[in-house]
């Protein structure tokens, strides 16, 4: 598998494959890659002969005090790993190559629904970054099809109503949430927990399926069930932003008829920033 950080050289690649008639699939993440990432590329293999996998932090997607500087970062690794999954190609470009003009003076891209309440409430700017870096990354690449995780279930909407906004050309795909055997959901952000903390994070999930349980049983009145999942998490020692019942295909909010929800939590745990959802059927 090669590893390419130059744009030319990768669109001569790029343009190779399509003149044999070959499809692509993007995978873009931040690296320091786990079985999550590597689902999503074995996802994106059953769209495209081809697999380009992204390892690009961005810092335009981090706020002031956030962990850019801290994000870890392990693209030896990362490469090898992207190898066993059988990955063609790993794009690592540096912050020039995304970003010419500097981050500071990016042409952005924004939607302007979606992306201040939830997980943008907390991150001002934070969804912005994501639409202005997943924008530069598709017109590098150009792919047919690009495979998210539904772990960022806000993120995968606020790019599947950009795609559809600006009439992108490209299919994108949601791979489903993959978790260590406790059920705590893979991120690259565990690393942050220390051994008390890890113990605690599978309550996380099991917070959330308490609140899918009590959906499917009939509980409606959702302002209790996301106190009382609040209490729950702060119970077992999280600081919870947010515990939220949406409707699953807009994220507005459910009314009595709506019969696909989902429900999404963010908690910080000692230094880290947890998020998680289910999706519910009732
Ligand atoms: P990152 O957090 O590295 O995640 C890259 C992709 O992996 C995202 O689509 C995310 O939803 C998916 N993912 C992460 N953990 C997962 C898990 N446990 N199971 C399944 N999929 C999982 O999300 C980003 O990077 C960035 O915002 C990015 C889209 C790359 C833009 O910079």
């Amino acid at each position: 598998m090669d590893i390419i950080s130059d744009k030319v050289e990768l669109r001569e690649q790029i343009a190779d494959w399509r003149q044999s008639g070959e499809h692509i699939a993007l995978v873009p993440t931040m690296g320091s890659l786990h079985d999550g990432h590597l689902a999503l590329v074995e996802a994106a293999r059953e769209h495209a002969e081809r697999v380009i996998a992204t390892v690009f932090v961005n810092p335009t997607q981090f706020g002031d005090g956030e962990d850019f500087d801290d994000y870890p970062r392990s693209l030896e690794l990362d490469k090898r790993k992207l190898k066993r999954a059988k990955a063609d190609l790993l794009f690592a470009p540096d912050t020039e190559t995304v970003y010419p003009y500097g981050a500071e003076f990016a042409t952005r891209v924004s939607v302007p629904v979606l992306v201040d309440e939830l997980c943008g409430a907390a991150r001002p700017g934070h969804f912005d970054g994501v639409t202005s870096v997943v924008t530069r990354l598709f017109n590098i690449v150009s792919p047919d099809v690009a495979v998210f995780g539904q772990k960022d279930y806000q993120q995968l909407l606020i790019i599947r109503r950009m795609v559809t906004d600006l009439s992108l050309p490209i299919e994108i795909v949601a791979a489903p949430t993959v978790r260590e055997d406790d059920g705590l959901a893979m991120s690259s952000r565990n690393q942050y927990l220390d051994d008390t903390e890890r113990a605690i994070a599978p309550q996380l999930y099991a917070v959330l399926q308490g609140v899918a349980h009590a959906l499917e049983t009939g509980a409606e009145d959702y302002a209790s069930l996301e106190r009382e999942a609040a209490e729950r998490l702060q119970d077992a020692g999280f600081e919870p932003e947010y515990v939220s019942i949406r409707r699953a295909e807009s994220l507005e909010m459910p009314d009595r008829d709506t019969d696909e929800l989902v429900v999404l939590a963010a908690a910080k745990l000692g230094g880290a920033r947890l998020i998680d959802n289910v999706l519910v059927h009732v």
